[in-house]
């Protein structure tokens, strides 16, 4: 009933992207960066601070619109979580929404194993697949999914993609247009026969942070304690295994700022000091106060959220969000 799958096996090794992105005018390294094991832990730290609002407003609103969402989603769907994580807000989930199966997606398979087994030891009868693999390069179902899928009977359940913590703004409009276009290609795949045919189609349930304060904004990623801080500093580490880098630590600092023009906030690593990184091959040289931009974080009213949801096809949506509308949580027919 437990089983993985690892499709980052069958993707292109990083260092080409990363070395493209350091050598850019403006270095840039992509957030997926930040998750290999202590930064998935670090994350997991981030969500329980009082600054982050994020996780604890989103999954109130599962918990509050439990039997609103029970009666828009379909019965028994594949959920197929991308970017789980610990897990636990697709677990929050199967009370209500009796799923006939579980697709966990992470790049950072090391932390997804553990939490996922764990959840099948308090679900056993539940099927549940581990895939890891790199989402923001186009995927298919690959062969390995496909004989899972037949294996437990799963052909014309209809797919609920789950896809929550606002990790959508992690791309530009015209990236999250793209993957919310592979997204609606994927939900639209399995539902062609089978026993339940008939009932209610796929979709995605989707949670995207919503434009707020400034202060509420730029606090939740300067946390006091400085664990988001740690989290943007440990990218280096993780890239200089991934590269062979030699990145020193204490020439780096931590920075997030929102960006009104672009409703987004923006993290990076400033460089203290001139110094020039070097890995096999190649290098780079930062001037003091240099930055390397490691995260975009944009924040969507439901207007321009809306709006994008249907230019990829999907119908109309469903929307819930909190009291202070700070967070909003859409389901949308594929
Ligand atoms: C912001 S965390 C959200 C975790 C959890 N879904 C939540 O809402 O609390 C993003 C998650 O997506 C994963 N992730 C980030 N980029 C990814 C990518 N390109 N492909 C697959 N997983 C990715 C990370 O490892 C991490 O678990």
């Amino acid at each position: 009933m437990l089983h993985f799958i690892d499709g980052l096996a069958n993707q292109a090794h990083p260092r080409d992207e990363l070395i493209e992105g350091l050598l850019k005018p403006a270095a840039q390294i992509s957030p997926k960066f930040f998750y290999d094991d202590l930064g998935s832990r670090l994350f997991d730290a981030i969500t329980e601070l009082p600054e982050y609002y994020p996780t604890r407003t989103e999954a109130a609103i599962y918990r509050q619109e439990a039997r609103s969402m029970a009666q828009m989603l379909p019965r028994q769907p594949i959920v197929l979580d991308l970017g789980a994580g610990n897990c636990s807000k697709g677990e929050a989930l199967f009370e209500w929404l009796k799923p006939a199966a579980y697709v966990a997606v992470d790049i950072s398979l090391g932390h997804l194993k553990p939490n996922l087994t764990a959840l099948h030891s308090r679900h056993p009868q539940l099927p549940k697949l581990g895939w890891g693999l790199d989402f923001s390069k186009p995927f298919n179902l690959d062969a390995g999914v496909q004989d899972w899928l037949t294996r437990h009977q799963l052909e014309g359940h209809p797919w609920m993609v789950f896809y929550p913590g606002s990790s959508i703004g992690n791309f530009s409009p015209t990236d999250a247009l793209n993957l919310l276009e592979r997204i609606r290609h994927l939900c639209t795949s399995n539902s062609h026969q089978g026993p339940i045919h008939s009932q209610k189609g796929g979709g995605l349930l989707i949670g995207v942070d919503n434009v707020k304060p400034l202060a509420v904004l730029e606090s939740a990623y300067n946390d006091a304690l400085g664990v988001t801080a740690a989290f943007n500093r440990n990218l280096l580490l993780h890239v200089n295994r991934l590269l062979g880098s030699d990145f020193d630590l204490d020439g780096w600092a931590h920075f997030a700022k929102f960006d009104e023009a672009h409703a987004r906030i923006e993290m990076h690593l400033e460089s203290l000091v001139p110094q020039t990184v070097r890995w096999s091959g190649g290098s780079r040289h930062f001037v003091k106060h240099e930055r390397i931009h490691t995260e975009n974080s944009y924040k969507w009213t439901p207007e321009a959220f809306v709006d994008l949801l249907q230019s990829t096809g999907f119908s109309a949506p469903m929307r819930w969000t909190d009291p202070q509308h700070w967070f909003n949580v859409y389901w949308a027919p594929c």
